[in-house]
C-alpha cells in the first residue's frame, strides 16, 4: 500500500464504503471508532484501532503506529432532533472532539484532513440550487457545530499550516453496489432506510413531516447522494489537499431533488411491497427544498456521480437490507 489514510469514524455508514474505495486504491484506511455508533463487522479494509477522538493520548499512540499521510474524519454524532434537545452532547463529541483531533495532528506533524461537513451548515437556502459559497446560517445545533468545525479548520490552515477539505454532503443514501456494505443506523433517522423497514414489514408506517410545502406535492425535496459516490469524492480530494495550506470547500450532491412522496412512489415500486404512510406536522427547521450546486466539486476534483439515478440509489439499499 503506498499512502495510509487514518479514518475517524471508518466503522460507520459513509466512513467504511470510504475505507472500501481507499483500499481498492491501494491506499491503506486505518479505522479510528469508539463505536457508538459503528460496526465492527464493517471494518474490512485495514486495520482497526479502538479509540475515542476526545482522547488525544490514544490519537497520538495510533498516530505513532501509522504515521498516516492524511485524515478523514467522519467521526461525529449526527441526530438533529438529538442536537436541539442535548446541545451540550453534539458541541462536545463534534466539535471539542475535532479540536482535539485537530491538536493531535499538530502535536504529530500531520498535516492533512478531510472532513465531514454537511449541507446542515446553510440552514434555510436562499438560492436554489446551492452553491458552496451561499451563506451559512444552521437552523440546529448539528449544523452549528458543524460550521464551528469549519472556522477552526480555516483559522488552524491559517495559522499552523493545515491542509484542509471540507465535504459538505448533501442526503447520503444507498448502499455498497456489491453488497458488502450498507445503511445501518440506531436509531434510524433517514428517509430511505426507514421506508425500507416499512416495506418489509418492519414498521408499521411512515412518517410523513409536512405534505403543505411549496413544492410539487407538497412534501419536502431533498438531494439524494449514493454512499458510493460520496466515497469516491474523498479519495479524489485527497489531491486537492496536496495545493497546499488552507481550507477547500465542496458541496456534494446529485444536483437533482426527490421530494419526500418520490422517494415512497420509487420504493413501493422497486420493492414490491405496501409502504403506509401517515401525515405529521411540520418539523421545526426543515427546509422545503435543498438542492446542492456542485459544479465546484466536479470542475476542481473530477467528480462525477456514478449511480445518480434515485432506482440505482433505492436498488442498492434494498439489495443490502434484504441481506
Ligand atoms: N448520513 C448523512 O446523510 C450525512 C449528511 C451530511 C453529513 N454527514 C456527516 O458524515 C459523517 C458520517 O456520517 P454517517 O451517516 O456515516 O454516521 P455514522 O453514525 O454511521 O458514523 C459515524 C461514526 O463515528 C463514530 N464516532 C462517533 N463519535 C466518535 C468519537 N467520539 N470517537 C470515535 N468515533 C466516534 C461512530 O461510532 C460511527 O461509527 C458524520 O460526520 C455526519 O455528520 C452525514
Amino acid at each position: 500500500m503506498s499512502r495510509t489514510i487514518l479514518v475517524t469514524g471508518g466503522a460507520g455508514y459513509i466512513g467504511s464504503h470510504t475505507c472500501k474505495s481507499l483500499h481498492a486504491r491501494g491506499i491503506e484506511p486505518v479505522c479510528y471508532d469508539n463505536l457508538v455508533y459503528g460496526h465492527r463487522e464493517f471494518v474490512q479494509w485495514g486495520p482497526f484501532e479502538e479509540g475515542d477522538i476526545t482522547d488525544i493520548d490514544r490519537l497520538c499512540e495510533v498516530f505513532e503506529k501509522y504515521q498516516p499521510d492524511a485524515l478523514m474524519h467522519f467521526a461525529a454524532y449526527a441526530y438533529v432532533g438529538e442536537s436541539v434537545t442535548d446541545p451540550m452532547r453534539y458541541y462536545h463529541n463534534n466539535v471539542h472532539g475535532s479540536m482535539t483531533l485537530l491538536n493531535a495532528m499538530r502535536q504529530c506533524g500531520i498535516k492533512q484532513i478531510i472532513f465531514s461537513s454537511t449541507c446542515a451548515t446553510y440552514g434555510a437556502p436562499k438560492t436554489i440550487p446551492i452553491p458552496d459559497d451561499h451563506m451559512q446560517e444552521p437552523v440546529n445545533p448539528y449544523g452549528r457545530s458543524k460550521l464551528v468545525i469549519e472556522h477552526m479548520l480555516r483559522d488552524y490552515a491559517t495559522a499552523y499550516g493545515i491542509h484542509a477539505c471540507s465535504l459538505r454532503y448533501f442526503n447520503a443514501a444507498g448502499s455498497d453496489p456489491d453488497g458488502e456494505l450498507g445503511e445501518w443506523h440506531e436509531p434510524e433517522t433517514h428517509l430511505i432506510p426507514n421506508v425500507l423497514l416499512a416495506a418489509a414489514g418492519k414498521r408499521a408506517s411512515i412518517t410523513v413531516f409536512g405534505n403543505d410545502y411549496d413544492t410539487q406535492d407538497g412534501t419536502c425535496v431533498r438531494d439524494y447522494i449514493h454512499v458510493t459516490d460520496l466515497a469516491e469524492a474523498h479519495v479524489l480530494a485527497l489531491d486537492a489537499l496536496a495545493a497546499g495550506p488552507g481550507l477547500k470547500t465542496y458541496n456534494l450532491g446529485n444536483e437533482r431533488g426527490y421530494s419526500v412522496k418520490d422517494i415512497i412512489d420509487a420504493a413501493r415500486e422497486i420493492c414490491g411491497g405496501d409502504i403506509p404512510v401517515e401525515i405529521g406536522p411540520r418539523r421545526a427547521g426543515d427546509p422545503p427544498v435543498l438542492i446542492a450546486d456542485a459544479g465546484k466539486a466536479k470542475s476542481e476534483l473530477s467528480w462525477q456521480p456514478k449511480y445518480d439515478s434515485l432506482d440505482a440509489i433505492i436498488r442498492t439499499a434494498w439489495n443490502w437490507f434484504k441481506k
